[in-house]
Formats: C-alpha cells, structure tokens, sequence
C-alpha cells in the first residue's frame, strides 16, 4: 500500500483557476521521488494541495495517506498523520521562537498519538534531541532562541525547515525546492540529513530544479512535471537527461507551419 498516494489530483486557486491538471503519484515508505519541472508550472501548487493549504482546493481527486483519505482534511490533522512540507519560502512568526515552535508541533503530534490526551515530551529530552540534531544539521545554536525565520538568510531558513523533519520525524516528507539558496556545505548536510531519516519509517517527495541534490540523495524515481501534469517518469537517469537537455523534449511545441523551412 502507498504511503502517499495521489489520484487524479487537481488543484485550483482560490479564484478558480486550474494549475494542476491530474497527477496520480504513489510514494513508497523507503522511496525517493523527485519531482523536476519548470517554473511555473505548479509543483508548489501540488505540495500545498498535499499538505492541505486552504488557498488551494482540491477540485477533482483524492489524497490518500496510508490508505486513508486526508483530502477534505486540515493541514494540523495531515501533520498528526505524519505529513510534513518543507516550504520553498518559510515565513516568518515573529514572537515565535524556534525552540517553542518546534515543542509545539512535536507535542501537538503527540497528543494526536496519545488519544487526544497530552503528552508533551520531557524539557530535558527535548533540549537533548534539540542540541543533537542542531550540532548534526549544523544550526548555529544561537537560531534556537531567536524567532522562526525572522531575519534568517535563505540557507538557515532551509536549515531550518530540515531541522523540523528532523524533529517531527514525519512517514512522508514533501521537500519543495529545500536546496536553492543552500551553499555547498549545507547542501551536503541537508541532503545528508533526508537521507538518514528515509528508510522504512518516511518516504519522501523532493522537488527541485537541479540534479546535484540528487547526487547526495538517489531518487528512486524522477517525475517530469509540466503545466500541471506529470508527463514522464523514470529512474535517475531522467534527472540527468533534464539537466543536459532542458524541459524543450517534453513541452508541447506549437506545430511549424509545413511551409517553414521546405525552402531550403
Ligand atoms: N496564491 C496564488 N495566487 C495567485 N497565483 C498563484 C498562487 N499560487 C500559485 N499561483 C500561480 O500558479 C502557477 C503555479 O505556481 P507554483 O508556485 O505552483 O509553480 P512552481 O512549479 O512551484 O514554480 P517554481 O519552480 O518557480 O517554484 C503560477 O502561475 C503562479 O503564479
Ligand atoms: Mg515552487
């Protein structure tokens, strides 16, 4: 059974415009797909839908997780279920901190597991795992006790979101474009970081513009996705013949008049 499974999903904006336009995608536990496609062509649109943003509706289609139907429901009970979406642009909570931040969503997730009933977890554990996971994803220490991505350059806004995954410890990551704007060693730490928590407890949806994080990170499976619809997939192979090629061999050409270049 799919972890995460779409069917026939399509997404408009709150003013009704289509932009996706019927993607069905089954993520495994244990999996890596990336999913790579022009700007534009709705890949965010896709994420939020998945996560449950209320600006985008899910006009056609289902979303299942582990088999159950989560598309009517809201973002908080998607993320009880074990779904978590690193944003392509992280806003900011001024007067929310990231550590109350994060021991929010860790014991909201709990309480959900625990009946209803809360269950925060112990100061002490949390500060431990904290330090830990900071020292491994290497935040600066001094992010911790400021408020979440206000005034944060773009790479410790990543870092960051990849310190949440690493927190939550989601079955299903959505990561949209977590790799621009990290430099060289933070890509490497990040990619680092999805890669030792995808195994048999996560599976994970990667979007990106660019075959390097999936130089850390092999994709089981690479989706070509253009105006709102995935219109190729295959294994890595396909990730590196977008980045020789481009997304011309898969955007649909309005046909040359016979006429033009008979001529010659
Ligand atoms: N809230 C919104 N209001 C207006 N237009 C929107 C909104 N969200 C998305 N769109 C439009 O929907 C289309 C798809 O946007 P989306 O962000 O999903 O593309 P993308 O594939 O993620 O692009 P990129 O690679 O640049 O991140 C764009 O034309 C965008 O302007
Ligand atoms: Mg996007």
């Amino acid at each position: 059974m799919g972890l995460l499974k779409l069917e026939n999903v399509h997404v408009a904006l709150e003013d009704g415009t289509p932009i996706v336009k019927g993607v069905d995608l089954e993520v495994g536990l244990n999996e890596v797909h990336a999913v790579m496609g022009p700007n534009g062509s709705g890949k965010s649109t896709l994420s939020y839908a998945i996560m449950g943003h209320p600006a985008y509706e899910v006009t056609e289609g289902k979303i299942l997780l582990d088999g159950e139907d989560v598309t009517e429901m809201a973002a908080d009970e998607r993320a009880q279920r074990g779904l978590f979406l690193a944003f392509q642009y992280p806003h900011a909570i001024p007067g929310v901190t990231v550590t109350s931040f994060l021991r929010s969503a860790i014991n909201a997730v709990r309480k959900a597991r625990n009946g209803g009933v809360e269950d925060p977890m112990p100061i002490p554990a949390f500060r431990t795992e904290l330090l830990a996971q900071m020292d491994r994803l290497k935040v600066s220490r001094e992010l911790a006790s400021r408020y979440i991505n206000d005034g944060f350059s773009g790479g410790e806004k990543k870092r960051v979101e990849i310190l949440q995954m690493a927190m939550l410890k989601p079955r299903m990551a959505v990561l949209d474009e977590t790799d621009s704007g990290l430099d060289i060693d933070a890509l490497r730490v990040v990619a680092g970081g999805v890669k030792e928590l995808v195994g048999p407890n996560m599976g994970a949806l990667v979007i990106t513009h660019y075959q390097r994080i999936l130089d850390y990170i092999t994709p089981d499976y690479v989706h070509v996705f253009v105006d709102g619809r995935i219109v190729e997939s295959g294994g890595p192979e396909l990730a590196k013949q977008l980045e020789a090629d481009g997304y011309d061999p898969f955007i649909e050409q309005t046909p040359i008049p016979a006429t033009v270049g008979s001529e010659t």
